[in-house]
């Protein structure tokens, strides 16, 4: 996720500025850069890659000046390059911004500005921001500044700089986060608690809308309305370690909870105006490419194979066309039926997985048109791939993944309704039920999320039971196989998922006195079979914790224990069923004492075979 920070005082702003970046390093980065004003011009120096080649550019010549903003970039729009790395300026290098998040309305801003001579240079949606400021700066660095936030839509954490306004530095956000370090004759900017931490433990935490004129013995906060807003200063007192993890105590449960923005994010630029249909700039296929395609594999490894198996399930319930999904160690090396009239659909979070990124290869080599689903711009699958759809999930640093799990499955989603808009072989109402749904979805997980103590109750019940079953049919079969996944891999316990289904066709051999079953019962169009698998598994007293939409008063006659999530569209529902199934075996693994973020035996991203 990109970093920001910013610094007004008497000091070095290019060593706060480096410093702070440094803290920020492990969120996650693929450029860096800063622009500090040395009393003349505004000095920008970016480079791709590591903080470290920032530095050695830089070496022996820092940029000379007292107040100045610096970025680590995570490329959303536009590779990872020097170029496209942040600051950016307008034309005539007098403001500068560095940005976090997505301006939504990017394309029609740049436009308009290039009809009016503003010259651009990167591919990003952030430098629309420098040369808007240029556009309507009247002399009132403030009150341009509000003029631009006006403009633009989407989500952002913004910092600007002007060489016309020497020593100040303005900040605001929208649903990202930033913050204000106090200090004495000098005030810090940052994105991140941990960029402050050494110099400052005072600070004023922004919220949405709020826009502050930052001085170097001075911080002028003002609402969306421009009236002056009061802040209580929030003093931090977690350590440096705690302060990366956002006061979570695990990066897991950290991503676990970012999981409402970084479904909002991947939601975001990607429907009509009108709500009435899915726009997919980075794909723009026709009715004429959906003909030419008789079939479709997905392939991937892990989580994302399970994101893939909820892909399958709604291309072909909405656009009606063959999928197959498959394990891409499996698929490479087995003679798939791949033609030119194939389109492969690889899913992969890092973008590096050595057996995802080979069986590309392989599909590609037998005539498949190729599309990628990944978290990461510019990776290797990214770069091999015809056409690439990002999830916006922002770097994801535990082992076990949890929000690109989601948001993979929301790309899944737009790309099913998608196909069914061009095939026409869905009825447009049903198509805006589901945009409709899928925009509540972020603030449905976040309901899912509020209370997690009955979570936490079972897991220390549970938590030391040697053998766990997850059972669910349809959609919630697809989920149960994530939630197994997500308790083997962090609390070593053995857990298997089931259609429920098959369940008398072996397993329920080993179903006894005591074995916890967590049973999904979401789908409604299969929900009476469910509960009739689950009597069966009471019957050998199983201890049954069910999964339930909120209303459903049948499954607690049945279950010892249901967790509820919110209302919502059978389709869209696994999207809230995965939340508690996480979080259970994140305390599964509490309690057992296990080290969540790094797992034994197992890595972030599985470059070899
Ligand atoms: C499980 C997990 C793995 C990955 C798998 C694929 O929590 O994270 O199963 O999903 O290794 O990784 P990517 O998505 O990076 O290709």
């Amino acid at each position: 996720m990109c970093g920001i920070v910013g610094y007004v005082g008497d000091g070095e702003a290019a060593r706060f500025l480096l410093e702070g970046l440094t803290r920020l390093e492990y969120r996650g980065y693929d450029s860096a850069g800063i622009a500090v004003y040395d009393g003349e011009k505004i000095r920008i120096e970016k480079s791709v890659g590591r903080l470290s080649e920032l530095k050695k550019k830089i070496a022996g010549d820092m940029p000379k000046g007292v107040c100045g903003i610096g970025h680590t970039r995570w490329a959303t729009h536009g590779r990872p390059s020097d170029t496209n790395s942040h600051p950016h300026a307008d034309c005539a290098g007098d403001f500068v911004v560095a940005h976090n998040g997505i301006i939504e309305n990017y394309m029609t801003l740049k436009e308009k500005l290039i009809e009016k001579g503003h010259r651009f240079v990167s591919e990003t949606d952030t430098e629309v921001l420098p040369h808007l400021l240029e556009e309507v700066y009247d002399g009132d660095f403030e009150s341009s500044v509000r003029k631009v936030v006006t403009m633009i839509e989407g989500s952002y954490s913004l910092v600007f700089m002007s060489r016309r306004d020497p020593g100040v530095l303005i900040c605001t956000k929208q649903d990202n986060p930033l913050i204000i370090g106090l200090g004495s004759g000098e005030n810090f900017i940052a994105s991140d608690i941990p960029a402050i931490i050494n110099h400052t433990r005072r600070t004023y935490i922004m919220s949405d809308g709020e826009i502050a004129v930052v001085k170097k013995d001075s911080v002028w906060v003002t609402n969306n309305q421009g009236e002056p807003v009061t802040k209580k200063v929030f003093e931090v007192n977690w350590n440096a370690e705690a302060a990366e993890k956002g006061g979570y105590e695990h990066f897991m449960l950290k991503e676990i909870h970012e999981q409402p923005k970084a479904v909002r994010a991947t939601l975001s630029s990607r429907f009509a105006k009108d709500g009435s249909s899915v726009v997919f700039d980075e794909l723009k296929w026709n009715v004429d490419f959906l003909k030419s395609i008789d079939r479709i594999f997905i392939v991937a490894c892990g989580t994302a194979y399970h994101a893939g198996l909820v892909g399958k399930y709604y291309i072909e319930k909405m656009a009606r066309i063959p999928v197959e999904c498959d394990i891409a160690s499996e698929f490479r090396y087995r003679s798939p039926i791949v033609d030119d009239r194939t389109l492969t659909i690889v899913v992969s979070q890092s973008g590096e997985t050595i057996d995802t990124l080979a069986a590309l290869k392989e599909a590609k080599r037998l005539g498949s048109r190729t599309l990628a689903v990944t978290n990461v711009v510019g990776s290797s699958i990214a770069r091999d791939a015809d056409q690439v759809v990002y999830t916006w999930a922002g770097p994801e640093i535990a082992v076990a993944s949890t929000k690109a799990y989601t948001t993979q499955l929301i790309v899944m989603l737009l790309i099913a309704i998608y196909m069914a808009e061009l095939k026409k072989s869905m009825p447009e109402a049903r198509i805006r039920e589901l945009i409709e749904g899928a925009k509540n979805i972020p603030a449905q997980i976040s309901e899912t999320l509020e209370d997690t103590e009955p979570i936490k109750t079972f897991a220390k019940r549970y938590g030391f039971n040697e053998d766990v079953f997850f059972i669910g049919r349809s959609l919630d079969y697809d989920v149960a196989l994530e939630g197994a996944l997500k308790l083997k891999e962090i609390s070593y316990i053995h857990a298997e998922a089931y259609a429920a289904g098959e369940l008398k066709h072996g397993t329920l051999a080993l179903v006894k006195e005591g074995i916890p079953v967590i049973a999904l019962a979401t789908q409604r169009s299969v929900y009476e079979k469910t509960l009739s698998n689950i009597k069966e598994v009471k019957a050998r007293d199983a201890i049954v914790i069910g999964i339930a939409e909120k209303g459903d008063e049948e499954l607690s006659k049945y279950a010892d224990h249901v967790i509820y999530v919110p209302e919502a569209d059978e389709l869209l529902i696994p999207l809230l069923a995965v939340v508690p199934l996480q979080l259970l075996a994140y305390y599964a693994a509490l309690t057992r004492g296990c080290d969540v973020d790094k797992p034994r035996n197992l890595a972030k991203s599985v470059t070899v075979e």
